[in-house]
């Protein structure tokens, strides 16, 4: 049996994170620059059925029986094990391997469940599907962060633009021409549960006032989705730092993302705002192709730990 590989990329949302949590829409693009990968092979030393989990990045060396059931890689694996109800498969070994930044809002945990699924299911002759592997990464999902919209899951299990409300079919974005992004990581931690369940907290003090902000980023999304697919640019520039007005009266904004943000403003950007949990991971900025070079430079200069450049591709002509 040969090696199986799972993999599934990164993400940015480019409007309505957080109001996405509270039934707003939002919009995503998958990165594909960074991803995570689940290398699937047998393992000929155990007995059948053992399990042996390798991730290098967290010193984790070790066996599913080992793991806490609650623990995010095994729930993936028991998850895929359970919806493909095999009795009997042969021992193997799962080595996972991500270039994505984590905690910085560009999807770690979820690609890792999407890739660590998908290589597992094809590893045992099964591969599941793109909307059952969203999905199970999504009850993973769960266990990171307790109320996950399911935006990150859908984007990162299709790999494709998604405009994406909670509880309404989730639709796929025809680009039809491309736009350009630079993403910029203030290099400061903060997982996506603590922001979400702080935010929780002061909706649940006031929910009238936050009721509105969401509201507002809402109409943005629903804005924002017809200039996305038609790259105009100036209009996209425009609701970017709407929204990012709005999520600094939220209070996830914070010093190193604004001056991040200003940098890239400065430097001749359409727009910008932070991307994802917030309180520190990534910054997005909209670009022509041109001030892309001048903007990354000024986001290293501005104290950007790393730079990411990315294009939302025209969709290709069927
Ligand atoms: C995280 O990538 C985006 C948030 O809106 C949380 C979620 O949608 O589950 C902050």
């Amino acid at each position: 049996m040969a090696v199986i590989t799972g993999k599934a990329p990164g993400k940015i949302i480019l409007f309505g994170e957080h109001a996405v949590v509270y039934g707003q829409p939002a919009i995503a693009i998958p990165v594909a620059k960074v991803k995570a990968a689940a290398h699937v092979f047998p393992d000929f030393e155990f007995r059948t059925g053992e399990i042996h989990i390798q991730a290098g990045d967290i010193d984790m060396d070790t066996f599913l029986s080992e793991l806490d059931p609650q623990h995010p890689l095994a729930a993936a694996v028991n998850l895929t094990l359970a919806e493909l109800q095999l009795e009997h498969f042969p021992a193997f070994q799962v080595q996972i391997s991500s270039s994505i930044p984590i905690s910085a809002g560009m999807g770690s945990g979820a690609a890792i469940s999407a890739a660590v699924i998908r290589g597992v299911s094809a590893f045992l002759g099964r591969p599941l599907p793109d909307s059952t592997v969203s999905a199970l990464t999504y009850e993973v999902e769960k266990i990171h962060h307790g109320n996950p919209s399911g935006i990150d899951n859908n984007v990162i299990a299709y790999n494709k633009p998604v405009y994406y409300r909670r509880g309404q079919a989730l639709q796929f974005l025809q680009i039809e021409k491309e736009t350009h992004w630079v993403i910029g990581d203030t290099g400061e931690k903060t997982p996506t549960l603590d922001t979400v369940s702080d935010l929780g907290k002061r909706h649940a003090d006031n929910p009238r006032y936050y009721d509105e902000i969401f509201q507002k980023i809402g109409g943005i999304a629903q804005g924002a989705r017809r200039a996305l697919i038609e790259a105009d640019i100036k209009t996209l520039g425009q609701m970017l730092n709407e929204n990012q007005v709005l999520l600094t009266k939220l209070n996830l904004s914070c010093a190193s993302l604004d001056r991040l943000i200003q940098a890239a403003l400065n430097a001749g950007a359409e727009g910008a705002k932070l991307s994802g949990g917030g309180r520190g991971g990534n910054m997005i900025a909209l670009v022509s192709p041109s001030e892309m070079d001048p903007v990354e430079k000024a986001l290293y200069n501005a104290g950007a730990v790393n730079v990411i450049s990315t294009k939302l591709a025209r969709e290709p002509q069927s």
